[in-house]
């Protein structure tokens, strides 16, 4: 069993080191955050994923999962060093390699000779290469190794993968990566740096171009009197398209489709090609967000008087306590104006959001309905489905649902007395 540094305890770094030593090898996982570092000491996560506080607090208890301040306290001793740091967008689309370099520059004197430094991290093309570079370590290889793993089921998606990518100039090294993955049951792709780093944003940009077709077809059975659950399953029934990613919703957001599309559509542009097919998703996906505001702005009276909005749901999907790019935040700012108060549950939210200070949280979906002219489903919450919803209508002001999420069935909300109004149906 090899001995591991793990670089950034997030969403995907905690993930991957807690479930590296859950397969049995030593790991040490860094954060410059020391209130991060000493919760995660006493097997507190620090955000929400589920069956995460399992495999961390076993790999504690196992004395196999180690958590330190400061990436050179794991590295100095580490055969292999993941890399799983934060590469959020510029204003142009482009990336912010900041972190992600200074974590490269903090280890790289120290990292022992013949160790292997792993990227994890989501970055453009060419990033493998720099690293490379910028290192100035012919004693060292640099793998990248980029994750797929969804929030919500992070845990799943890293023991059972769909496929593992390594990108390696040294195939010794690509071997050595791989060996580390032995136990687990996916196909290991091995390839060039540039491939992998490619693999990754494409896979996202093609996800998001899934969504941002399901969701125009969804526009289009609105006006054409097609059910757009009829019409995804009758495509996804072809293996060619798939039955996976065929949920309309109000547009997609979340921490890697925006960041990951704008990266890739940047890529290209450095690189002299015109990729108008994902510029015009990306601008589609913030017509389609508009759009679902204009829904929920229709319900309202028009009569000059404070209208009560009741959002339910804020994170970008289901499962996670993330509000990074999450479209319900999104679709709420085009709501913000004098006449609109707004209210908002989410199970993991109890406190007010500093992206939208308006929105006045409240920690019960009854009390959130209370009063309101609409009731606006933006996360695709399971429990939702449990609320008592006749109860729900009793306390609105007017009967209105927009479910952005088609989370209900249409006659049942409109047996229930509700003025439904969903995605495509
Ligand atoms: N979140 C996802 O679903 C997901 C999935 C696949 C890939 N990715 C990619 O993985 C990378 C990490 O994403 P994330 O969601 O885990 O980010 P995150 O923001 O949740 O976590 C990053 C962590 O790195 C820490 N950090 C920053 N600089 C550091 C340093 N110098 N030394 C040690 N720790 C440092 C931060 O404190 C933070 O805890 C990104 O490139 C992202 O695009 C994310």
């Amino acid at each position: 069993m090899a001995e591991i540094a793990v670089i950034g305890a997030g969403y995907v770094g905690l993930t991957t080191g807690a479930c590296l030593a859950h397969l049995g090898h030593e790991v040490t996982v860094a954060d410059i955050e020391i209130q991060r570092v000493e919760a995660l000491q006493r097997g507190e996560i620090p955000f929400v994923e589920p069956k995460l506080s399992e495999i961390v607090n076993a790999g504690i208890k196992s004395n196999k999962l180690k958590f330190v301040v400061g990436a050179k306290n794991a590295c100095k001793k580490a055969e292999f060093h993941f890399l799983c740091l934060p590469t959020p967008p510029n204003g142009d689309g482009s990336t912010d390699l900041s972190y992600f370099q200074a974590g490269v520059e903090e280890i790289s004197d120290i990292l022992p000779p013949n160790s292997i430094l792993i990227n994890k991290s989501t970055v453009p093309v060419g990033t493998a290469a720099e690293i490379d570079n910028q290192i100035e370590r012919t004693d060292l290889a640099v793998v990248s190794n980029p994750e797929f793993l969804a929030e919500g089921n992070a845990v799943n998606d890293f023991l059972h993968p769909s496929r593992i990518v390594i990108g390696a100039v040294i195939p010794e090294a690509a071997t050595r990566v791989a060996e580390l993955y032995s136990q687990i049951n996916a196909p290991v792709l091995a390839t060039s740096w540039e491939s992998a780093e490619l693999i990754k944003l494409t896979a996202n940009a093609f996800l998001a171009m899934k969504l941002t077709f399901v969701n125009e077809i969804a526009t289009l059975c609105e006006k054409t009197g097609a059910d757009i659950q009829d019409v995804m399953m009758g495509i996804g029934y072809d293996p060619r398209i798939g039955a996976s990613y065929l949920n309309p919703g109000p547009g997609w957001g979340g921490s890697c489709f925006p960041k990951d599309s704008s990266s890739l559509a940047h890529v290209a542009r450095k690189v002299g090609f015109d990729f108008s097919l994902l510029e015009h998703t990306i601008e589609l996906n913030k017509q389609h967000v508009e759009r679902t505001a204009v829904k929920i702005q229709a319900t309202l009276p028009k009569a000059n008087s404070i209208r009560k909005i009741a959002a339910w749901g804020l994170t970008f999907k289901a499962g996670t306590d993330d509000l990074r790019s999450s479209p319900a935040i999104a679709v709420l700012r085009h709501l913000i104006n004098d006449q609109n108060t707004i209210y908002a549950y989410d199970p993991t939210i109890t406190e007010s959001i500093k992206q939208i200070p308006e929105v006045l949280i409240e920690t019960d979906p009854y009390v959130c309905a209370e009063n309101a002219d609409v009731i606006v489903i933006l996360t695709e919450w399971e429990n939702f489905k449990n609320l008592d919803m006749s109860r729900v209508m009793k306390v609105m002001k007017s009967p209105n649902l927009v479910d952005t999420r088609n989370l209900f069935k249409r006659k049942e909300m409109e047996k229930l007395g509700f003025i439904y109004y969903g995605m495509g149906v």
